[in-house]
């Protein structure tokens, strides 16, 4: 047998096939997964291991099995480990016909012997570029998942996983690749909506000079910007009559401030709604109209001017993180979203921002399949970028461990996804349908992978792998995530609090 010779293919019931065949394991570095060649005659077949299935004659029958070793283990007493062997069942992906990739039309010969696919050979079939993202290697082959860059963030990007399988962490890992890029590679701004403060720590790490963080305390939306459209589409409770009252209201401020170069506000809006609607026939329009601006008033969100202004904290090769985890009020988180998307995008097709990827936690939280109006604001701009953002060089990366809560709109535009373990039978037969080119066998895996292990799909891959996440560069933990770390700061401030208090007296 030469030295790089894993297996025989064999003859079986359903195949070989032009798109599945079998071989009997002659070696114990096959594993699922992995990638095997076996030359055809036009050149060789690449293809991956789906299964692999033990058997051995003298264990078939469960009755003498049991009669045997009543008296004494069946090993001792037959040469039982001489009728072992192993069958790999393979799923062909393509004949290699000197350069090129071919769709596969006659079968591998039964008798044909089987190779390891060679890294180089798995680079090309693979579309892997030595200028692109390493994000870790391939499973049970040396070679680095060099992602290309283009392919991957050209168009959108979907994490799919459970809770605590490694999503956040691989976009970690995503984020320190586009932050380490040469500007001569070309580079990318990233900006992150970060639900739970996981990406705040990128500050305190090598990539401090490189990261900027907002908290969304300081964050205030320049109120002059929102227009009567997008109160209508934040205020799904109000009535078409009482919006269209308002809209001239604006209009009227809107043209005043541009003649006297003076910002309006909310505080502005609130107060000439009181004069214009100052007779009792609009009390009806006028009551709903006030309360609902002044619930937004309460928020603290709406100023002069944009903090920070966009145009300046965006830059490529930079990280801006929007640390929403401070905000308990679900609806002025959802308005900062719908806000952000809404105006990263149109400064984008102004070009007065360079190309981004939008990082969105919790996506099924802001783009959510069904769900009442006011409980997805951020839906309508968020499903906008995803239909029109490739064109402009805007690529969300919708990160969920809901996929089947997750607006069908956004995910069917995401043309990469990375899936990381998953279990609910719902969320995977989900994935199993917005995804093309993933099959059974696959989704079947997704169920046993182990928290960093990745299959990718689509567009960025030439074909569906399996990729163990590389190790991040960076160390620290999410926001409030290390459970010691709190309990220990608790005691201490409340010590600290005490011993102050007592030198006071
Ligand atoms: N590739 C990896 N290598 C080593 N450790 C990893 C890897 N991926 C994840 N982990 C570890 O697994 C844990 C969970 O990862 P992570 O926080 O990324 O999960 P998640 O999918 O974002 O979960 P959640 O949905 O709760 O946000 C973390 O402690 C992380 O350090
Ligand atoms: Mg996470």
């Amino acid at each position: 047998m030469a030295e790089d010779e894993v297996g025989t293919v064999v003859s079986t019931l359903e195949g070989p096939t032009t798109i599945a065949f079998s071989f009997v394991i002659l070696s114990s570095k096959v594993r699922k997964g992995q990638f095997v060649k076996v030359p055809s005659p036009s050149g060789f077949v690449l293809a991956s291991v789906t299964e692999i299935t033990r058997a051995n004659r003298y264990f078939e029958r469960a009755e003498s099995v049991a009669e045997y070793e009543r008296n004494l283990p069946l090993s001792q007493s037959f040469p039982t480990g001489e009728w072992e062997y192993s069958v790999a069942n393979a799923r062909v992906h393509g004949v290699f016909e000197g350069e090129n990739i071919a769709r596969s039309t006659f079968p591998v010969a039964p008798g044909s012997k089987v190779v390891i696919a060679e890294d180089a050979l798995l680079k090309k079939f693979l579309l892997l570029d030595d200028n692109g993202l390493n994000l870790g290697h391939l499973q049970h082959h040396s070679l680095p998942a060099k992602i290309s860059m283009g392919r991957l963030l050209q168009k959108h990007l979907a994490i799919l996983a459970m809770s605590g399988s490694g999503k956040s962490y691989f976009t970690s890992v995503l984020i320190e690749e586009l932050l380490d890029r040469k500007a001569s590679d070309g580079r990318m701004a990233v900006v992150v909506l970060d639900s739970h403060g996981e990406y705040v720590g990128f500050k305190s790490t090598q990539y401090s000079k490189s990261t900027n963080v907002v908290g969304a305390k300081k964050f205030r939306i320049a109120f002059r910007k929102i227009t009567p459209q997008m109160l209508a589409e934040w205020a799904p409770e109000m009535s078409s009559t009482q919006m269209r009252e308002l809209a001239p209201i604006m209009e009227a401020l809107r043209k005043e401030s541009k003649e006297k170069h003076e910002a309006y506000t909310l505080e502005d809006l609130i107060a000439r709604v009181e004069t214009e609607m100052a007779d009792k026939k609009k009390d009806n329009v006028k009551r709903p109209l006030l309360a609902w601006l002044s619930e937004l008033r309460s928020l603290r969100l709406f100023g002069a001017t944009d903090v920070p202004k966009l145009e300046e904290v965006i830059s490529p090769g930079m990280l801006t993180v929007f640390d929403l985890s401070e905000i308990d009020h679900a609806k002025k988180k959802q308005l900062i979203v719908s806000y952000l998307c809404r105006r990263l995008f149109k400064l984008r097709k102004k070009e007065k921002i360079p190309p981004f990827a939008l990082v969105v936690e919790e996506a099924h939280n802001y783009a959510p399949e069904k769900a009442e109006k006011r409980h997805a604001l951020a839906k309508g701009p968020i499903t906008t970028i995803a239909r029109e953002g490739r064109k402009f060089g805007a690529c969300l990366c919708l990160i969920s461990q809901r996929p089947v809560q997750l607006a069908t709109t956004a995910l069917a535009q995401c043309n990469t996804n990375i899936i990381l373990r998953i279990t609910n039978p719902f969320d995977i037969d989900h994935v199993g349908e917005s995804c093309e080119g993933i099959d059974k066998a696959m989704l079947d895996s997704i169920t046993t992978l182990r928290v960093g292990e990745a299959l990718f799909v689509g567009e960025a891959v030439g074909s569906p792998v399996f990729v163990k996440i590389r190790k991040r560069k960076t160390t620290f933990s999410a926001k409030g995530k290390d459970l010691e770390l709190i309990a220990r700061k608790f005691e201490e401030d409340n010590a600290k609090k005490k011993e102050d208090v007592e030198a006071f007296l």
